[in-house]
């Protein structure tokens, strides 16, 4: 494939300063609690996800035809560093509500570990790479079926849309970074494996903490919405099935399923709720 995507950085006009209510997203405490979860991971997550980049990134060989890759690196170095400065916020007035965020130190502990065995920067980026695949098909169903937001407060909805715009212009750099570098499909399946089951155990043991300090735990209420949300007729689970075994195809790529249009269309209709700090670079999606 050899096709070219403008990247940018910008700014998100959203003040969370002001607050938002507890169960933001149509009053429903599971959904909620779940994308609180992943908000809460995003702050150190993400900031992982730059320093793989930025550490596997030393090994391009000083050419001047990985120039565009090396631009759009710094691109998704800006884009993920905006993105944790502004979950940061929203944690805070998620620890004002009472929830605990205990995913971010499950991940430091993770690092530390990979740390300590020195795991290569090639597998590290493997692991990158698998987390922004699953992320880029949570951002795909967030924009392509605005049920999954429907009914959420105005701020924390373009918060969400604006991320996962983000994340879809984004979604191959990492790959591509892998593939530059020579990346085997062996290693990449191997961490995909590890990366997915980290992400479900993370993401289920936060959610449920959040709904124990929401006091919902255990109301039927929750989980008839848990299992709406899971199976329900645009459920998560026949939405994401599908585009995350993809990843396990030999000659995957991340712009195999070209999204960009949903991306563009959302950029178009909300261009108040952010301003531009630096664009344009362009994607080498043929690396
Ligand atoms: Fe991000
Ligand atoms: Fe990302």
């Amino acid at each position: 494939m050899n096709t070219s995507n403008p990247l940018m950085v910008r700014k998100l006009l959203v003040d969370l300063s002001q607050g938002f209510p507890r169960h933001w997203l149509a009053g429903k405490a599971f959904r909620t609690q779940f994308f609180n979860a992943l908000s809460m991971s995003f702050p150190v997550g993400e900031q992982d996800f730059i320093d793989s980049v930025r550490e596997a990134a030393l090994s391009l060989p000083a050419e001047a035809d990985h120039s565009s890759l090396r631009a759009t690196i710094q691109d998704f170095i800006g884009q993920e560093a905006t993105h944790r400065r502004v979950h940061s916020l929203y944690n805070a007035e998620l620890e004002k509500q009472g929830l605990v965020n205990h995913w971010q130190y499950w991940t430091a502990d993770q690092i530390e570990l990979g740390r300590q065995r020195n795991i290569p920067a090639l597998s590290k980026l493997a692991v990158t790479a698998a987390f922004e695949h699953c992320t880029a098909v949570l951002a795909d169903l967030t924009l392509r079926y605005p049920e999954v937001m429907a009914g959420a407060e105005p701020m924390l909805q373009t918060l969400w849309n604006w991320h996962a715009v983000e994340e879809t212009e984004h979604k191959a750099v990492a790959f591509d970074l892998y593939r530059t570098l020579g990346g085997s499909y062996k290693t990449r399946l191997r961490w995909y494996g590890y990366a997915m089951l980290r992400f479900t155990v993370m993401a289920t043991k936060q959610t449920i903490n959040n709904l124990w300090h929401d006091r919902v735990l255990f109301k039927p209420s929750t989980w008839i919405d848990a299992a709406r949300f899971f199976f329900g007729r645009h459920g998560l689970v026949w939405l994401t099935a599908g585009p995350l075994f993809g990843y396990l195809k030999r000659d995957f790529h991340p712009w195999q399923h070209d999204n960009r249009e949903l991306a563009e269309q959302w950029l178009a209709s909300n261009s108040e709720q952010y301003a531009i700090v630096r664009g344009l670079a362009p994607v080498d999606l043929a690396a």
